[in-house]
């Protein structure tokens, strides 16, 4: 089982193409050490020593232009590529794998007490700029468009884009990263093996069927074996 720590250097690794070595993300990438920040935040704030995970917030926002409430739940392998802007509130949730690009808002409308901030699916990837608002539920893999206002749930496998944000593709039926590349289907090799029975099926039909003596045929090689 691989630690929170690489669990994240792999997600960003995986998914920044300019991320170039492991070293690299640990000393100069922002999402990584604000989300390492968030980790000991938080655990201070379970462990109620919440002046202390304040502090922690508020200094990894000032290093890396990221604020993300101590009590915010965040997922395993998350990317916040850029990160500049991001504020992620108090009751937000994000789940494992998301992306989240730089000015994006996680946040409430003003009109909520309690859980006020949005719960966010696994997968999910959100666009730069992108304000999601409220205590609503963002489905798994969906896709939030770069300066989209997400007000309302969203299913999962969605594409949200707009102002107010709008569904304009899904909920596909898979998601768009598969990596079990040796569980593909083959649809060329199925249509063979239709084929192939299709037409054992058609010989054993005619075998039993052929009437060989009122047969024209007189070079038939079928008419020649029945005649021996
Ligand atoms: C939304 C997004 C994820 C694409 O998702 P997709 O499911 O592949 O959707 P498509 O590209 O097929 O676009 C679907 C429709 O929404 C429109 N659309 C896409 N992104 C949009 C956006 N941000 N705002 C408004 N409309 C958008 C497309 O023009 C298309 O419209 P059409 O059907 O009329 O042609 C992508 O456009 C996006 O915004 N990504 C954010 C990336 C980002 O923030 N990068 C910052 C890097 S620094």
């Amino acid at each position: 089982m691989s630690s929170y720590r690489q669990e994240l250097i792999k997600a960003i690794m995986e998914r920044d193409p300019a991320a170039r070595s492991a070293w690299e993300v640990r000393m100069l990438y922002p999402g990584y050490k604000a989300l390492m920040s968030h980790r000991r935040a938080n655990w201070c704030f379970r462990h109620n020593l919440k002046f202390l995970a304040r502090w922690i917030s508020e200094r990894a926002k000032k290093r890396t232009g990221i604020e993300i409430h101590p009590a915010a739940k965040i997922g395993r392998g998350v990317l916040i590529d850029h990160g500049m802007g991001v504020v992620i509130g108090e009751t937000a949730e994000v789940g494992d794998g998301c992306t989240i690009y730089q000015g994006v808002t996680l946040g409430g409308t003003g009109k909520d007490t309690g859980k006020r901030h949005p719960t966010i699916g696994r997968g999910v990837t959100v666009g730069a700029g992108a304000k999601v608002l409220g205590p609503i539920t963002i489905g798994d893999h969906v896709k939030i468009g770069a300066g989209a206002i997400v007000l309302k749930n969203v299913p999962d496998y969605c594409t949200v884009v707009g102002n107010p944000g709008r569904i304009v593709r899904g909920p596909a039926t898979r998601p768009d990263i598969d990596l079990n590349h040796g569980d593909l289907p083959d649809p060329v090799a199925d249509r063979v093996q239709a084929i192939e029975s299709k037409l054992e099926m058609l010989e054993l039909e005619t075998e039993e069927q052929r009437d060989c003596e009122a047969c024209p045929r007189e070079n038939c090689p079928m008419k020649k074996e029945k005649m021996k």
